[in-house]
């Protein structure tokens, strides 16, 4: 066993060789922020003040960088000595922490799937009188596939305020076991088990302008964000790059362009395929960030999408002067992924 030392909070509870830092946090009745439990959405990050820790291969949430600067995902990691551990970047305070896991899980019901492209599914869930999920837009759930116990992250793409309901945006893998569910069996009136909300991708209080960069089904949070701020009347200019491979994979721009007649928001829908039709920007998503502003300076940045996309977006915009601790992402990492395939 090792101690394992919680700041700012002073607290140390133990944790077995063979223990992640994560279950032994929820073991001793403590909670740490957690999400996917798999190292794949960054929540569970944490800075080593002191000690040493292995950690398992699944690291897809970890820039290399902030793995060299003593970042660790507390899911993956197992101490090797005695570790102090700083909780500053989970944006966690003092009751949460000692309250231990209140991350709830719900019976919900199917109350749509609807097709917003070829691969891409819109999933509404109801709430049943069991009780709602209250979320922050940018937070996910893990939704149990039925007939098994397996969970998948998707993350909220509706606004805060529909304690009714939430709506996913959820791409279709080939071969997915949730893909193959939502695609082959899911019908209105299915039961659906939900926990969460998980994640700490949140707009934070600034004065800065908002840049938003989106890759596929990566749009979801970041449409909750934007119904947030709609309908908080911000007005903090936003600017929103949505890359798809071709323009048949773009898909909710006109509920977009309704919030853009409600907030400073420039919508940039970047197309990497396009045909004779398109006459919007073509490339990468990232070749249109860079032709748009020599400068991003004034920006805080949202990113969301495949892990490849966040990097390249990321590197971008911290080149072109957005500050590094003030770019928030989500990678949208799959279980084949995180198993290393
Ligand atoms: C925080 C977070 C939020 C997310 N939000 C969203 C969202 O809003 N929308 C969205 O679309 N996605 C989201 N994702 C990604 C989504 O959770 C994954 O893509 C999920 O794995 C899809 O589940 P699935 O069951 O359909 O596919 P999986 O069963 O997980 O399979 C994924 C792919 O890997 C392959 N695979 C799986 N296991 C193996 C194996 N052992 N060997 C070989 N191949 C394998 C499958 O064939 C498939 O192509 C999010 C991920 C995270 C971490
Ligand atoms: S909970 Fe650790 S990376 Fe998702």
């Amino acid at each position: 066993m090792y101690d394992i030392r919680i700041e700012p909070f002073g607290e140390t509870f133990d944790c077995g060789e063979d223990e992640t830092i994560l279950a032994a946090a929820l073991r001793n009745r403590r909670y740490l922020r957690y999400g996917c439990k798999h190292g794949g959405c960054g929540t569970c990050k944490v800075q080593v003040l002191d000690g040493d820790v292995e950690i398992t291969a699944s690291n897809f949430a970890l820039p290399p960088a902030e793995r060299d600067a003593g970042t660790i995902l507390v899911c993956q990691s197992y101490p090797v000595e005695d570790c102090i551990l700083d909780v500053g970047a989970m944006n966690l305070d003092e009751d949460e922490f000692r309250r231990g896991d209140a991350t709830t899980s719900r019976a919900m019901t199917v109350e749509s799937v609807t097709a917003l492209t070829h691969d891409i599914r819109r999933l509404v869930l109801r709430h049943t009188p069991d009780g709602s999920l209250p979320f922050v837009a940018g937070q996910f759930v893990n939704v149990t596939v039925p007939g098994t116990t397996a969970q998948r992250s998707y993350s909220m793409a509706n606004g805060s305020a529909d304690i009714d309901r939430i709506e996913l945006i959820c791409k279709v893998l080939p071969g997915g076991l949730f893909s193959g569910w939502l695609t082959d069996t899911a019908a209105p009136g299915d039961p659906v088990e939900v926990s969460g909300p998980f994640g700490a991708l949140a707009v934070r209080l600034s004065h800065r302008d908002l840049v938003m960069v989106a890759g596929g089904s990566g749009l979801a949070p970041l449409l909750s964000m934007l119904i947030d701020l709609s309908r908080k009347g911000c007005e903090r200019p936003i600017s929103l790059f949505f890359g798809a491979r071709t323009a048949a994979d773009l898909y909710v721009t006109e509920e977009i362009a309704a919030l853009a007649a409600d907030l400073p928001l420039t919508f940039v829908p970047v197309v990497q395929l396009p045909d004779a039709n398109w006459a919007g920007a073509t490339g990468l998503v990232t070749d249109a960030l860079a032709a748009a502003r020599e400068s991003w300076s004034s920006s805080d940045a949202y990113l969301c999408g495949p892990p490849g996309m966040i990097d390249a977006a990321r590197d971008l915009l911290v080149a072109r002067g957005v500050r590094p601790q003030n770019v928030y992402f989500d990678a949208f990492v799959s279980t084949g992924e995180t198993a290393g395939v």
